[in-house]
């Protein structure tokens, strides 16, 4: 296979609490590659969302980045100072946030955050074009009346409404990277299909994905290569046929036979 896009080694990262330390994270190896969906699996706490936001550069006290290395490009994004991985978010790597409601600014309308994503996506259009494109991105995650969405703010808008427009963020920002943290938990089924058609075809333009999810029905449609984690180490990797077909660890054949996800 090719270099990996994204190469993640022994990345650890810990929660400094008053009484002791969580280890969030702790020895962790990723790689991600250009036009492959790779999953990562685990249960509630295990580590998921603390790896996307320490692949951003986004962790914040009482937690730190201890140890590792995430290269992208050859260049290690924990050596890099905030001013240069501001530019890296969205242009390089952009991320589909769990909790969509903490992350849009609920008082910049969904037509300015639209902008943003289109300013840093390097493709920057003139703004007829762009709020074309707008409409036809948000139509593609399930959302009518786009018009009127643009010129919304996102405390107007319902949490399943902001979820999309976070999905519809990640589409817009040509990265060579994108993360997805549970992009299509609590939508309708039609909604979550719509979503991960734009994933596959993300993936099919040469985009790498990480994609975390509890949805192991959506891992088995979704992914090529496939990562469990469980409290902060990957426990298994492999192809998404070698983990699902021959599991080798009893916590992914734990998993695996829990029908309803990991939860
Ligand atoms: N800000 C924080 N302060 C202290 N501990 C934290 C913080 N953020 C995460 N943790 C801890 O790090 C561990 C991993 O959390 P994380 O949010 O990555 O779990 P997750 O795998 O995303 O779970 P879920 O499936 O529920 O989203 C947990 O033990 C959590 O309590
Ligand atoms: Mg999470």
């Amino acid at each position: 296979m090719d270099k990996p896009v994204l190469s993640i080694r022994g990345l650890s990262t810990y929660f400094y609490l008053k009484d002791r330390t969580v280890k969030a994270l702790d020895g962790v190896d990723i790689d991600l590659y250009s036009g492959r969906i790779t999953a990562l699996m685990g249960g509630s706490g295990s580590g998921k969302s603390v790896m996307s936001l320490s692949i951003l550069g986004l962790i914040e006290k009482p937690g730190r980045v201890v140890k590792g290395s995430i290269l992208l490009e050859n260049i290690d994004l924990l050596a890099l100072p905030e001013r240069d991985m501001r530019r890296v978010r969205g242009a390089k790597i952009a991320l589909i946030f769990q909790e969509p409601t903490n992350s849009l600014n609920p008082v910049i309308k969904v037509k300015d955050h639209l902008f943003e994503v289109n300013r840093r996506s390097g493709q920057p259009l003139e703004r007829r074009e762009a709020v074309s494109l707008f409409q036809d991105v948000l139509s593609r995650v399930g959302l009518r009346d786009t018009l009127k969405i643009l010129e919304s703010y996102p405390f107007e808008l319902s949490g399943g409404m902001c979820q999309r427009i976070m999905v519809a963020m990640g589409l817009l920002a040509h990265s060579a990277v994108l993360i997805a943290d549970e992009p299509t938990s609590s939508l309708d089924l039609t909604t979550q299909a719509a979503i991960l058609k734009e994933l596959s075809r993300l993936r099919d333009e040469g985009i790498g994905i990480l994609l975390i999810t509890h949805d192991l029905g959506v891992v088995a449609q979704m992914a090529d290569d496939v990562y469990v984690i469980n409290d902060g180490h990957i426990v298994e990797q492999g192809t998404v046929y070698e983990v699902f077909e021959a599991p080798q660890q009893e916590y992914t054949k734990l998993l695996l036979e829990k029908t309803h996800g990991i939860d």
